[in-house]
């Protein structure tokens, strides 16, 4: 007792000496409201103004929607320490109203409850000193799935996304009409934290350039009340074809090139302040890729001092990219059909300045002391969070399996159909649809004469194994070149040959990966699984009488599977496998799951799904599992399997794995 006292005493002066001045300096808001709030961001000067006094914005973004809402508060606290003001996040509409009217803004009850808490976010960065810039969109791209648009908009045939379109525009209304009141209450000159608003997200880039579409959003945000600052971004290429010049304050994204991004700007905004919105930090990950995407933080640190120098203000992208949990990633595509897919890693790691496991890197130290540098108005900053030591527990043997025909018995939902339908139109979840996971096209007593052919017409969205008989006769996805064969997305009208021998009888599985829907570009054709433009033929005869069963791992579904076996050897096809990590000490800490010992599939913990894994696709290797998911005592984690068991355990890793 008596060492620990003085010890504290000790540190406490410690700190008291490093801190020198910092600890008597005001806090940002002690610094911007003091003498009462009389108004928010004003760009009626060539600089920012927040209630009347100097402000450069120096931001970083952190996606509440990919950080465990448990370490909400590390992260921003983090974020503060470099001497960072503010910071920036999208607003996930696909989290916010993931059915049809059903709105969750942290206490709705639905399955992503815990990243909908939203007012809790944005509170807590009040409380850790940081304003707020927020992009609400609807439409937010973030490489996030669909763009952030929930799928049962898709139930509405021929909708038109981010246009006029008035069936788009009464869901926009009505489910601004429950963010909106959110975010009112939370704005500056209210005495919350939000400076700055982003109308849609980078609208110059869109095939469909309806600016009746961005007035009429620019007349919601107005009419719902929001007073702060309203702005566009675009990359400057973009010139000023997705803005509304004199209503909307324009920024820019672009990582190189400052000089002549800001001077663009100031051509098109004479006499304003200039913003980089998007200053990119790294760079994201698709499946397929053969690297890990990197920005040399050399190269970081100097065109970040180019901004500081100009002088413009900033937003890190991102500043702590995080996770894309469960099947909530996006992906890009190229125009026409589905052969371009490319979908999003689990990890958003980005290569940002706060790892996605929130360590700190030469960026990290490069922003604190650049903003020391070239930041004028002295605030108080917080001491850097310790980062707890991850741990690699001890690997674990599996001790259970669940076959693919037990894993369909416990579905809850069949629907009986004579042709495929898409996730999307499926009459479930008080008829929204559908949104991620797998869709299972079932038959039973198909006769199969020997070497017959199947064929799918058109692409699969987004990959299919076939099963005759709970046998899998596809190709397992080993390597990225089996993404040419079929099966996959890549293939139009693709076939296979079932077995040399006739059956009779035949169950017919066909099950197929929604891996993600588009965020980027091409937002032409979004739905998944066989869709209408798909049709399944034996030989030359077209199957129908389908069994559908959407298999979605809902949390409570996926804590309350039964009929476990044991661990046969030899088996081919999807499964699930089980296995238990027993924590029996208070050292619960973040880990890294290693998947290289398993070919494809994802990962549940404790009911949870951490993420996909494609082991032969690459880059990403392993999978980030925050410690606060963990439990003392028994930890259940469940891996579903395409292919083939692989004779594997359960592998930890203190650190990240990329494929090189
Ligand atoms: C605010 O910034 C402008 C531009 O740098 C400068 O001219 C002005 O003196 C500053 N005002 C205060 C009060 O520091
Ligand atoms: C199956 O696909 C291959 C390769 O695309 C094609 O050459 C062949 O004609 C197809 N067979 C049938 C029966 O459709």
């Amino acid at each position: 007792m008596a060492f620990n006292f003085h010890f504290r005493n000790l540190l406490g002066q410690l700190l008291l000496i490093t801190l020198g001045a910092s600890a008597d300096l005001p806090t940002l808001y002690e610094y911007y409201t003091e003498g009462g709030i009389n108004s928010g961001l004003s760009v009626d000067q060539p600089y920012f103004t927040l209630n009347g006094k100097n402000i450069s914005i120096y931001s970083g973004a952190i996606h509440y929607f990919r950080v465990p809402p448990e370490l909400w508060q590390d992260r921003l606290r983090k974020l503060r320490v470099t001497g960072v003001n503010t910071v920036e996040t999208y607003i996930a509409w696909n989290i916010h109203e993931p059915q049809d009217g059903v709105f969750d803004f942290g206490d709705g009850g639905t399955e992503l409850e815990a990243w909908a808490d939203l007012p809790g976010f944005l509170r807590l960065a009040q409380q850790e000193d940081l304003f707020v810039v927020i992009r609400p969109g609807p439409y937010i791209c973030g490489e996030w799935e669909f763009g952030g648009l929930p799928s049962w908009l898709l139930r509405n045939e021929g909708i038109q996304v981010r246009t006029r379109d008035p069936t788009f525009m009464s869901y926009v209304e009505r489910y601004f009409g429950q963010l909106m009141p959110i975010l009112t209450e939370l704005q500056f000159t209210k005495g919350g934290p939000i400076i700055m608003v982003q109308v849609e997200n980078e609208f110059g880039y869109s095939a469909n350039i309806d600016l009746e579409y961005l007035q009429q959003l620019y007349d919601l945000y107005k009419s719902s009340g929001i007073v702060e600052l309203l702005v566009s971004n675009d990359g400057t290429n973009a010139g000023q074809s997705g803005t509304l010049p004199g209503l909307l304050f324009q920024t820019a994204d672009f990582g190189s090139d400052i000089q002549t991004c800001f001077e663009t700007l100031e051509q098109m905004q004479p006499n304003k302040p200039v913003m980089d919105m998007e200053f990119y930090t790294g760079w994201l990950d698709h499946w397929t890729e053969e690297q890990h995407h990197t920005r040399d933080p050399n190269d970081f640190r100097d065109t970040y001092e180019q901004i500081l120098a100009y002088p413009g203000s900033v937003n890190f992208y991102m500043f702590h990219g995080g996770t894309n949990w469960g099947f909530m990633n996006g992906a890009n595509n190229g125009p026409g059909d589905n052969s371009n897919f490319q979908p999003v890693t689990t990890s958003y790691d980005y290569d940002a300045p706060l790892t996605e496991a929130g360590d700190y890197t030469t960026k990290y130290e490069a922003i604190r002391e650049l903003m020391k540098q070239y930041n004028t108005i002295e605030t108080y900053t917080p001491d850097p969070p310790e980062v707890k030591e991850r741990r690699v527990y001890d690997s674990l043997d599996l001790n259970g399996q669940l076959r693919f025909e037990d894993i369909l018995r416990q579905v809850p939902d069949k629907i009986d159909s004579d042709v495929p339908l898409s996730m999307e139109m499926l009459p479930i979840n008080q008829n929204s649809g559908q949104s991620y996971g797998y869709i299972v096209y079932h038959q039973e007593g198909v006769n199969i004469p020997a070497n017959s052919v199947l064929t799918i017409t058109g692409h699969v969205r987004d990959t299919v194994m076939v099963l005759v008989n709970n046998v899998l006769l596809s190709n397992a996805l080993t390597s990225r070149d089996r993404l040419d064969t079929f099966g996959y997305w890549r293939i139009e009208n693709g076939n296979i040959t079932l077995t040399t021998e006739a059956l009779n009888g035949a169950t017919l599985d066909l099950i197929v990966e929604n891996w993600g829907r588009v965020g980027f570009g091409n937002f032409y054709y979004q739905y998944k699984g066989l869709t209408d433009s798909n049709s399944v033929f034996l030989n030359d005869e077209e199957l129908s009488s389908w069994t559908i069963y959407p298999l979605e791992f809902k949390k409570s579904w996926n804590q309350n599977l039964g009929d476990w076996g044991s661990v046969e050897e030899s088996q081919s096809g999807p499964a699930l496998y089980k296995a238990t990590l027993t924590i029996d000490d208070d050292d619960i800490t973040d880990t890294f799951i290693d998947m290289r010992g398993w070919v494809r599939g994802f990962v549940i913990v404790n009911g949870i799904v951490l993420g996909r894994y494609a082991s032969g696709l690459g880059p990403q290797q392993a999978l980030y599992l925050p410690g606060p998911w963990l439990q003392k005592g028994d930890n259940e984690i469940i891996v579903f399997e395409h292919s083939l068991w692989p004779g594997s355990q359960i592998v930890f890793s203190k650190d990240p794995i990329y494929s090189s």
